[in-house]
């Protein structure tokens, strides 16, 4: 069997396909709380740097190394230095693991789409999340009892992912993204238009625009708006060096960037207006103050939306359903990117066809994730999160940076770059591929470190052990194993 190269059908299709895997969750409910909590307007001061500083720097390495090797993450590092395989096979677990959770996450919100036709919820949203979904408990014997429902919605995402990745690039990935995104879009513009007319918006919208210009010296403020664009914008994840390599001669690298950075940014920016000003909303009527309602992640899109649309009256009916909907399909289109990576690797070390990677990945990825469908699953998923996003992952990014800022002839990707773009890049990227940017991930990372051995409990130090074995082990053993595609060797 012979190596297949997939290759983007067109430009469109590529941008759709990074602004799908950037927009997520992390745009739809992370970022109203990062927001707030550091400072409101001022907020974006730190957060446009951190686009320009990090983000569009950062995504700038990964498609000029992507589009120049035209090869997967393992492969690109294999050719690079023998001795770094095993840091490819890390990053790509990491990511792989991410990706299990992920999904459970996604699989909550598929509940939640379809509890929201009848507001399934009931008056109690909270103890209906933990009780009735989650089933959580802090007992460890918990991980013994299995919960049907987010088993079932885990394995429908599962499902669903494998569906669009096994298909060919194009036909899969690439359609997906052109028919989800604009529905996504539609969908927000509905959301944030209604929301502006409900009485209280103000509130809530008031909130982004009312800076608190003393955030500005706190530079946890300035780590916040950094981990925002890690997470937002999918940084390190293979995933932009992936649809990169897939992108045929001639493409404008940095224009793309730009548009898929701000695009990313854009969306979150303009999302969290509406959900500011649904929160706003609530504030009025139920006299609950508005900082106890900006809540994160899970607590605000699976307890506080579904006591927002209890107050509603009947419109929540369709904004509910709307809402739920714009959580799964912006989880879908990250989840496929996340997969992409993984699968492109090892279909290209060991020559297993597309459709076989996917089906196997997929497999193993369910197994994993039934983890999650326990009643201990939330509490392991949680520390899954920390330990993955606020450790390993930036480590994986620094060690890219270090790479290809200081191994890697970095003069070519320069070069790479400039070829066909409009816009060009030159001394300063360098320096802040080389210096700043490794400096900012450094901070991130130790107050990542600082942040997740400050929450550790006999459970969390177990799971944590096993990562970490697991994160040393598996990454050795993939980059021995003798890669079945001859050309692989061809440095
Ligand atoms: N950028 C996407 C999001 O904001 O949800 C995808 C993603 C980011 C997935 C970070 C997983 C993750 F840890």
């Amino acid at each position: 069997m012979t190596e297949v190269k997939s290759e983007w059908n067109s430009n469109l299709a590529f941008v759709l396909a990074m602004i799908g895997s950037a927009v997520g969750l992390g745009n739809i409910w992370r970022f109203p709380n990062v927001l707030y909590s550091n400072g409101g307007g001022s907020f974006m001061i730190p957060y446009i740097v951190s686009i320009f500083l990090l983000g569009i720097s950062f995504v700038l390495v990964e498609y000029a190394v992507g589009y120049k090797f035209k090869k997967s993450l393992a492969r690109i590092l294999f050719t690079v230095s023998k001795k770094l395989e095993p840091v490819a096979w890390f990053i790509l677990l990491v990511v792989f693991l991410i990706t299990t959770y992920y999904v459970c996450v996604v699989g909550w919100d598929l509940i939640y789409v379809v509890l929201s036709f009848t507001k399934g919820w009931g008056a109690n949203p909270d103890l209906y999340f933990a009780n009735n979904v989650l089933h959580a408990t802090d007992s460890v014997s918990g991980i013994f009892t299995i919960v049907p429902n987010v088993l079932i919605s885990i394995f429908v995402i599962w499902f669903i992912a494998w569906l669009i990745n096994k298909r060919d690039l194009n036909e899969g990935i690439g359609k997906v993204s052109k028919i989800l995104l604009p529905l996504l879009c539609i969908m927000v513009l509905a959301i944030v238009a209604f929301s502006l007319t409900l009485p209280g918006a103000s509130i809530g919208y008031s909130q982004i625009f009312k800076p608190d210009w003393s955030a500005l010296g706190n530079s946890e403020v300035w780590l916040a708006a950094f981990g925002q664009i890690v997470f937002s914008l999918s940084l390190g994840m293979a995933i932009a060096m992936t649809y990169a390599s897939y992108l045929p001669e001639g493409s404008k690298l940095v224009d793309n960037a730009v548009i898929v950075a701000f695009s990313n940014s854009g969306f979150e920016v303009f999302n969290s207006i509406g959900i500011f000003s649904i929160l706003g909303f609530m504030a009025l009527t139920s006299g609950i103050p508005f900082n106890e309602l900006v809540t994160e992640g899970t607590g605000l899109a699976f307890v506080v939306f579904p006591q927002v649309f209890n107050t509603m009256g009947s419109v929540s009916y369709i904004i509910g359903p709307l809402f739920f909907l714009c959580i799964l399909f912006a989880g879908i289109t990250s989840v496929i990117a996340l997969l992409e990576g993984v699968c492109y690797s090892i279909s290209e070390k060991f020559l297993i066809e597309r459709k076989k990677t996917a089906t196997a990945v997929c497999i193993v990825g369910f197994c994993i994730s039934t983890i999650f469908a326990t009643g201990l699953g939330s509490t392991i998923l949680g520390v899954f999160d920390s330990y993955l996003n606020n450790f390993a992952l930036l480590l994986g990014i620094l060690l890219e940076c270090l790479i290809f800022g200081w191994i890697y002839k970095f003069d070519d990707l320069i070069e790479t770059l400039n070829e066909n773009s409009t816009i060009k890049v030159g001394k300063l990227w360098k320096t802040v591929i080389k210096f700043i940017l490794p400096i900012c991930i450094f901070c991130l990372w130790a107050q990542g470190i600082y942040y997740t051995v400050t929450d550790i409990n006999p459970i969390s130090t177990t799971i944590i052990t096993i990562l970490t074995v697991t994160l040393i082990v598996v990454p050795f053993i993939l980059s021995k194993l003798p890669a079945i595609n001859k050309d692989y060797y061809n440095v």
